[in-house]
């Protein structure tokens, strides 16, 4: 049976991104192309910026795919794209232009959530694994527990109350005095400090499956600017340390106890903030001190990248989710 070749789109945030799968899983060519070092000098995404970054870069990037994967665009059998959520304007520019290709070249046209795409990450890593299993999912702006019922069914049980666990560690990275995006500065910093010198709060929740974070995060940044008024100087890697500890054994503890709860032996982490060297260490001691089997992407595969959106897209085509030239983007969609 010939194997299905899928070129993906993402360009959700800050990232365009193309790939070429086989058969969802196997990445023949993959190229991100990062706006990273525009958006630093702003300390945050300018969605105005990226939706002109994307609109640059968009061509070139698929031409890359196609080129590294010594493949034209008439021996691919799909076009997946991220339509939802994301900065609005981001997104409308890798719509449009895989609805351009798909158009052109008469190919089916396969939308992607890209939430959805941060879990199949995991597909790519680990050959072996199937759903039903617990995803934590953790980006710049999402911080959910996913049952992961089949490839394409997926229901969300907790979810953040405020900011996203990527977002607390950017804007408590920044507090600190590190650049967009702060989350590996402290997961670097975190390394030469001493995780108990500061005590940080642990913000409650009224569901035990959903996450606080905005009072920790006021927490890092009322404590810089009150050693700042006395004149006493702030141990950053101690405070990288204590903010790392914090965030990722809530996340940690949070997931087990629902894993627990709900009955799943079988676990993965999924996300930007799943390339945190803490948080992967915390969960794989933890799964493997209970017995569970626990998965995680590959640190390459844990940012924004298309891999994971053509894995999830063959996974919505053989699904039968494909859809028409009517395709739209949207900043928020549930999963
Ligand atoms: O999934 P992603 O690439 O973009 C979104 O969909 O939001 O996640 C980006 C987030 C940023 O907040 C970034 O700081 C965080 O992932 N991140 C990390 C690490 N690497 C990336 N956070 C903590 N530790 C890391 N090593
Ligand atoms: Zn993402």
């Amino acid at each position: 049976m010939t194997k299905m070749k899928i070129l993906s789109i993402e360009s959700s945030c800050d990232e365009t991104a193309a790939a070429i799968t086989e058969d969802g899983r196997k990445v023949i060519s993959s190229v991100i192309a990062t706006q990273i070092d525009e958006h630093k000098l702003y300390g945050g995404v300018v969605p105005e910026i990226a939706s002109r970054r994307h609109c640059e870069n968009i061509t070139g990037v698929c031409a890359e795919a196609l080129e590294k994967a010594d493949m034209t665009l008439d021996e691919i059998d799909a076009i997946a794209v991220t339509n939802a959520p994301g900065l609005i304007g981001a997104l409308l520019v890798g719509v449009n232009f895989a609805k351009g290709l798909a158009l052109a070249k008469n190919k089916p046209l396969i939308a992607v959530h890209h939430i959805k795409g941060h879990i199949a990450a995991n597909y790519i890593t680990h050959p072996e694994l199937e759903p039903p299993y617990l995803c934590l999912v953790v980006s710049g702006g999402h911080s959910h527990i996913v049952k992961v019922n089949s490839y394409t069914e997926l229901e969300t049980v907790g979810k953040t109350t405020d900011d996203a666990a990527g977002e607390a560690f950017d804007k408590a990275a920044r507090a600190m005095g590190f650049q967009y995006p702060g989350g590996v500065h402290i997961d670097r910093a975190a390394k030469q400090g001493d995780a108990k010198k500061y005590k940080l709060p642990r913000p409650a929740t009224k569901n035990p499956y959903d996450f606080s974070f905005s009072g920790l995060k006021t927490a890092v940044i009322n404590l810089i600017h009150n050693n700042e008024q006395k004149g006493i100087e702030t141990d950053v890697n101690s405070l990288a340390a204590c903010f790392q500890d914090t965030i990722t054994s809530i996340l940690a503890e949070k997931f087990m106890a629902a894993a627990d709860e709900l009955g799943y032996t079988k676990l993965a982490l999924a996300g930007g903030v799943a390339a945190n060297s803490m948080l992967r260490d915390k969960l794989s001691e933890m799964a493997r001190a209970c017995g569970k089997q626990f998965y995680m992407p590959d640190i390459s595969l844990c940012g924004d990248n298309a891999a994971m959106i053509g894995c999830q897209g063959y996974y919505e085509y053989l699904a039968g989710n494909t859809t028409d030239m009517s395709l739209n983007a949207y900043a928020t969609k549930k999963l």
